[in-house]
């Protein structure tokens, strides 16, 4: 079978033999079809990346109508039962997993950067006490920057090792800072004798107690949540990620980037989104109310959907279960109830079954961040604390990739042909005639 699409432009008449590599076509093939020899050829119209492969990737694997998530080869389910997300991010970032030596040295690499600079609490003092939390650390990220001149060098290999460090082990850190900052409560320092899971938890709500000693069932959780957050190949903040890295910005910028890109309600804002909901439809009897006007197009069910799954999100199917088992600990949510009939009803009904909509990894991971005690705003933040990995893996991938250059898309231009300026005097009066025209 020849590994080719033939393509006839009828305009012409000629016929072109496109290679196929990998399951895709050049796009830049279809420059060759033109009309005259100084005509650009033809471009490829995908609005929101529908159906366009921007780059080559190793790191994440989803095959969406089957359910399956793989980082660099490992099911989501595996990693998710054996790893840590200390593990699982080395993972992402070196291809392989590492071995005892390996661990302890990235372990070790990874904690001596968890203190931040001490102006970055000034900073954090400047925001009001409701700031979002999402700003926060998408301004303090960005402004880590500054602290570190040398991480311009992206084409230092060591130099992107130590920001791969400082970023994934300070953002527990700022995000920490933001809710202390929000709670008016001093700032804690992290713990390094804890895990990854449990510094955080402690920075987040250690008081006066000397040693902040989390759950350990909680402080797994979180452990898991993390793992299934890391990565999940080209979504819209990962984009982003490579985009603003493509002109080659140090890795803190392009990092606030993809905070900024998370941040939003269609993405990882959306766990913050879908507490908000539920917290809305107050109670069983109104999910009937509430279901008809998704249906009617008057808002979205939040949590549910996805632009590559078109089955059950393999990382909702391991949330929805921890969720029992953290709620069998901290007390159930009735809440929660709300949202499992709410999936039921769903996952019946003709709107969302003809749609493939099913419930995503933000469905239910809030109910257990709220479990855990965390509040609702702060719920995208815990998106961004893990996903720091798989942004800097595809990251560093982008960079060494030899195929990749600036980002920029071209467009379909539909304004205005050339025309001359006209004086304000003149076009006023037009205006005015044109009205008194009509
Ligand atoms: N509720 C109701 N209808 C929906 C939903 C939803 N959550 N999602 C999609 N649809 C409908 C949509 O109205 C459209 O219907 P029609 O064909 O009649 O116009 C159809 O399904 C296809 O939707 P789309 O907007 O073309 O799909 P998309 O791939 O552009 O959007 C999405 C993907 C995730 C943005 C969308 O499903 C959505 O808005 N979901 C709710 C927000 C959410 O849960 N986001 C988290 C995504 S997973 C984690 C992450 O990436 O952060």
């Amino acid at each position: 079978m020849p590994e080719s699409l033939t393509v006839t432009d009828n305009r012409t008449g000629r016929t072109y033999d496109l290679p196929i590599e990998n399951g895709a076509v050049r796009a830049t093939a279809f420059e060759e079809m033109k009309l005259a020899d100084d005509d650009h050829g033809l471009m490829v119209y995908d609005p929101a990346f529908l159906n366009t492969a921007s780059c080559t990737s190793r790191v994440t694997y989803i095959d969406g109508d089957r359910g399956i998530l793989l980082y660099r080869g490992y099911p989501i389910e595996q990693l998710a039962e054996h790893s840590t997300f200390l593990e699982t991010a080395y993972l992402l970032v070196h291809g392989e997993l590492p071995t005892a030596a390996e661990a302890a040295a990235w372990q070790h690499d990874i904690t001596i950067h968890t203190l931040v600079h001490e102006n970055v609490k000034s900073f954090m003092d400047g925001f009001h006490h409701d700031a979002h939390p999402m700003g926060m650390l998408l301004s303090t990220v960005g402004a880590l920057s500054t602290f570190y001149p040398d991480s311009t060098k992206i084409h230092d290999e060591a130099q992107r090792r130590i920001s791969i460090y400082r970023l994934i082990a300070k953002m527990p850190t700022l995000a920490a800072f933001a809710y202390r900052h929000s709670r008016g409560l001093p700032y804690n320092y992290p713990d390094n004798d804890l895990s990854f899971a449990g510094n955080f938890l402690s920075m987040m709500f250690r008081m006066v107690e000397p040693r902040y000693y989390a759950v350990p069932e909680i402080e797994h959780a979180l452990d898991v949540l993390f793992i299934l957050h890391a990565d999940h190949e080209q979504n819209c903040s990962t984009n982003a990620m490579r985009v603003v890295g493509s002109s080659h910005p140090d890795p803190y910028s392009a990092t606030a980037a993809a905070i900024a890109a998370l941040y939003g309600p269609l993405h990882g804002g959306a766990n913050e989104a879908v507490i908000r909901m539920i917290e809305r439809i107050g109670s069983l009897d109104n999910i009937p109310e509430f279901v008809s006007g998704v249906k009617a197009g008057k808002e979205r069910l939040m949590g549910f959907g996805h632009r590559v799954y078109k089955n059950y999100d393999p990382r909702a199917k391991v949330i929805k279960r921890m969720a029992d088992q953290v709620l069998s600990v901290t007390g159930t949510s009735p809440l929660l109830e709300i949202a499992r009939e709410l999936e039921k009803i769903a996952l019946e009904d003709e709107y969302f079954v003809s749609r493939k909509l099913y419930p995503n990894v933000d469905f239910y991971s809030g109910f257990i961040y709220q479990a855990l005690g965390i509040p609702v705003e702060m719920f995208p933040v815990l998106f961004a604390i893990p996903r720091t990995a798989g942004w800097l893996s595809q990251w560093e991938e982008s960079l060494l990739d030899k195929e990749q250059k600036i980002a920029r898309p071209r467009q379909v231009y539909l304004g205005e042909a050339a025309r001359d300026y006209v004086p304000m005097d003149d076009r006023t009066r037009q205006r005015v005639e044109a009205v008194a025209a009509v």
